[in-house]
């Protein structure tokens, strides 16, 4: 068992060597203790590479090309496909990988033409094996912790990542341990991580609780940490920006817009623009903006109240269950990507996420409800002035519409807001519900409830 994580021991001969790079102070190293926190100044790691602004950028986006044409297990998977831009382990038989990423960028026609954004785009993560962005980060992280010969993996989750390492561990030959608080996560998810044959402790506590327990865990238990403070995941979740660019033939779009919880994500893709940028497969970035919910709007508040000078914590909560985070551990990482690229950061209500979800649902594409916050806060960016209807846009979709199901069947049954402050303003949210239909099992009723749609059909000129 080792007690940390070297660069020199997964070097490859002939390959990157990468290194730890303290975000406070700069401080670079070549291991990383097991709380990926800088032996100096506590701060947060992230990995460097000097080698990587070696590649020449015509050549590596042939490369990563034609590698979609190979059947090799590094080839097929979507992250490791760009691996000249990744942290290597010794042997490629330590990769760990369930064909994670190449995920589909699709066009969203009813939102277009509401928003009048006519070049609007969405990068679904939610098609990754375990329905979340969370398998391109864990394909990485979990590869070292194999490599470095742990036998636990151990999370702090509001679902999707449980789910994710849960499922990783079990292909790695490791077991996992899941913190997840009670009552506060999907049963999709939960379920995930029990299939998935995860230890898994529902505490008496928020996201928040779980994850300081698993960093006071990882300093007395040999439990190698998974959540996005390790810096491998977000190295993994950087593909995700790779593979976009590659879609949209390097063409930069103007906007980025991802949801914001732990604020790994958006680290990781600000990240990515970065060293793009910076190597030449890029001229210009993006904008990267962050939205995240008006109840678990921690960063929004560092943002407006300190300036982004120190964390402002909020008591987290919301229905987006999977961003009901108050305390994000990479704030710091998340504040300089905005500032770096110029991106905003804003909020949306309970309503507006539910109605945006509705609408994606209608693209026939679907995702979770922390997702949705995208398309609800790319409204109110629109609105602002923030972002221009003749600009290109990409909002990132982070979680299958399967994850949440209570959620969604909730939200058309007409329940989500009973009891809640916003019952009556939800009534305005009925055009977009589908509440299922209780008939006689007979032809007639069948063909009455057809003829009573088709009469409603908003979609249909006649009607
Ligand atoms: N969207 C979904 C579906 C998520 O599951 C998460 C985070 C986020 C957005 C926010 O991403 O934390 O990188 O800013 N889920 C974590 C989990 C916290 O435990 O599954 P972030």
């Amino acid at each position: 068992m080792s007690s940390s994580t070297t660069s020199e021991e997964s070097s490859q001969p002939g390959q990157a060597t990468f290194r730890f790079r303290c975000i406070g102070c700069g401080t670079i190293t070549g291991s990383a203790a097991q709380d990926f926190r800088c032996s100096d100044c506590s701060n947060l790691l992230e990995i460097t590479d000097s080698s990587w602004n070696s590649n020449n950028p015509v050549a590596l986006k042939s490369l990563w090309r034609e590698r979609r044409t190979l059947n090799e297990a590094l080839d097929l998977s979507g992250v490791w496909r760009f691996r000249e831009l990744l942290p290597m382990p010794q042997s490629a038989e330590d990769v760990v990988t369930l064909r994670e990423g190449n995920t589909p960028l699709y066009e969203l026609p009813h939102s277009s033409r509401a928003t009048g954004i006519t070049r609007l785009y969405a990068k679904h993560q939610g098609m990754n094996p375990t329905g979340s962005f969370k398998d391109a980060g864990m394909t990485v992280a979990a590869t070292f912790a194999r490599q470095a010969g742990y036998k636990w993996v151990a999370c702090a989750s509001t679902g999707n990542t449980s789910a994710s390492m849960a499922a990783y561990a079990a292909r790695g030959g490791m077991r996992s341990l899941v913190l997840v608080p009670e009552g506060k996560i999907s049963w999709s998810k939960l379920s995930q991580a029990l299939d998935y044959g995860a230890l898994t402790c529902q505490l008496r506590t928020d996201f928040d609780g779980c994850l300081r327990l698993l960093q006071a865990l990882v300093k007395r238990a040999p439990v190698y940490q998974l959540n996005s403070i390790n810096p491998f995941r977000l190295e993994g979740q950087k593909t995700l920006a790779l593979e976009l660019l590659e879609q949209l033939d390097w063409q930069p779009p103007d906007h980025i817009i991802v949801p914001g919880g732990n604020l790994g994500n958006s680290s990781a893709i600000g990240k990515a623009l970065l060293e793009m940028l910076e190597i030449g497969l890029i001229g210009r970035l993006p904008k990267l903006s962050v939205i995240q919910a008006e109840g678990a709007n921690a960063l929004v508040r560092t943002l407006r109240e300190a300036g982004g000078k120190h964390l402002v914590s909020v008591q987290a909560e919301t229905q987006a269950t999977a961003i009901r985070i108050g305390n994000p551990a990479s704030w710091e990482k998340a504040v300089k990507v905005l500032q770096a690229t110029g991106g905003a950061c804003e909020q949306v209500s309970e309503l507006e996420i539910a109605q945006a979800k509705a609408e994606i649902g209608a693209e026939g594409i679907g995702c979770e409800p922390a997702s949705a916050v995208t398309l609800a806060g790319l409204k109110k960016l629109l609105k602002a002035g923030l972002v221009k209807p003749d600009e290109t846009v990409v909002l990132v979709l982070t979680g299958s519409l399967l994850k949440d199901p209570d959620y969604t069947m909730s939200f058309h049954r007409g329940d989500l807001f009973r009891g809640t402050a916003q019952e009556q303003e939800s009534l305005k949210l009925n055009s977009f519900r589908h509440s299922p239909v209780m008939i006689d099992a007979t032809l007639d009723a069948v063909i009455k409830t057809l003829e009573t749609a088709e009469k409603s059909d908003p979609t249909d000129s006649n009607a």
